[in-house]
């Protein structure tokens, strides 16, 4: 962060220190975020390696993991940040979507923090912490397009001073999901979307045409048609006996890839350019993606707006960008009660998402 963000985030008196915990998924995370931009700590415990072995995030067993690391993980977020618990302005926390055990252990842990040290409770949507991650890097512009892409979203968003607009939504499987599914049939380790990142490097994207849903006249996407094309694709070819070659996997896996970029890139440049906006901004896990990151840019380039995505840290789930988000919240004054639950299905709260957006113009 530059000095000048620096100060201007520390402009109008006390700073705001926000205790965030994330814990939606197969991430126990905690973070200490001042005034929505600078990150104090960012403590990240991944559980991948215990789920790799079941090719896929366990619930039941997420949620013991994150009983076991919640507490470690915030001593250690607070004790890098340097501060006190008095210093601390609030705890916020992701409320939902996500895995219900999942979350339930992180809002029940910064329910009886906010109520032990006395301090607001704010309850985070997670895909507006994954937009609000964009901030801690650079200030956002005014107005511009998000494709928010992870294992559990895809959507477009317009982003402007008035509020944040949902352009289009995925209809089945989100973006990071396929990707897992895929690399699951390519019998490729969890989870999928690396794997295949990394394999199809060595592959040829024209290998096999697989489908595209383009969903014509519309910013929604629909991936499972593909999943499935790629599903049927590989037993067919099992079950008349034939195996695959690494640089066959090498080629399913680029060919795989591109159908999901080529419709995720395209679409995004197409509504930016109609909805007039400068800059796309990529957000989610999925944002971490070699090929979506070269094909948007390419495009983008050519219709003469600009890209940006978050550092990998950010991409994934982390709890910096929960403190980045609940800033917005914090500066409105919208705080939760103890009563706070977590919401599996919680749904986006466009007013509270734009606000966070403009307040860090201010
Ligand atoms: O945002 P995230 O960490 O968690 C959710 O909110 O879901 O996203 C996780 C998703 C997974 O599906 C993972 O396979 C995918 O992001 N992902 C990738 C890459 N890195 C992570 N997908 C494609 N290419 C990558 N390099
Ligand atoms: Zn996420």
């Amino acid at each position: 962060m530059t000095e000048e963000r620096m100060q201007a985030s520390q402009a109008g008196g006390e700073p705001v220190r926000i205790l965030a915990i994330e814990s939606s998924c197969d991430e126990t995370a905690a973070a200490v975020v001042e005034n929505g931009v600078r990150v104090l700590s960012n403590i990240i415990d991944s559980q991948i390696p215990i789920h790799r072995r079941f090719g896929g995030v366990v619930p039941e067993v997420a949620s013991r993991r994150h009983l076991q690391a919640i507490w470690p993980v915030t001593q250690q977020a607070l004790e890098e940040s340097g501060l006190t618990v008095e210093q601390l302005s609030a705890v916020a926390v992701t409320a939902g979507p996500g895995l219900v055990g999942s979350l339930l252990v992180g809002v029940s842990f910064a329910k009886a923090l906010a109520f032990a040290w006395g301090k607001p409770l704010i309850g985070v949507h997670h895909w507006q912490g994954h937009i609000a991650a964009l901030q801690l890097e650079r200030q956002m512009p005014r107005e511009y397009l998000a494709l928010v892409v992870s294992g559990s979203h895809s959507g477009l968003l317009k982003i402007n001073a008035q509020g944040l607009f949902p352009l289009g939504m995925s209809h089945d499987d989100a973006a990071g999901e396929a990707f897992d599914k895929i690399a699951r049939a390519l019998y490729l380790p969890y989870p999928g979307g690396p794997e295949i990142d990394k394999a199809a490097k060595n592959g040829r994207a024209d290998a096999v045409a697989f489908p595209r849903a383009w969903l014509e006249g519309t910013d929604d996407f629909s991936f499972s048609g593909l999943k499935s094309a790629v599903l049927n694709y590989l037993n067919q070819r099992r079950m008349k006996g034939e195996d695959f070659s690494p640089a066959e996997i090498n080629d399913l896996a680029a060919s795989a890839q591109e159908a999901i970029c080529d419709v995720l890139s395209a679409k995004a440049v197409a509504a930016a350019q109609r909805e007039k906006l400068p800059l796309i901004a990529l957000a989610g896990g999925v944002a971490a993606n070699s090929r979506l990151r070269a094909l948007l840019q390419q495009r983008a380039t050519a219709a003469g707006i600009e890209t940006v995505w978050p550092s990998p840290i950010y991409c994934t789930d982390n709890a910096a960008m929960i403190g980045a988000a609940a800033y917005g919240e914090y500066r409105l004054g919208h705080f939760a009660s103890l009563s706070l639950n977590a919401d599996p299905r919680k749904p986006f709260p466009l007013q509270a998402a734009a606000k966070t957006a403009a307040s860090v113009k201010a």
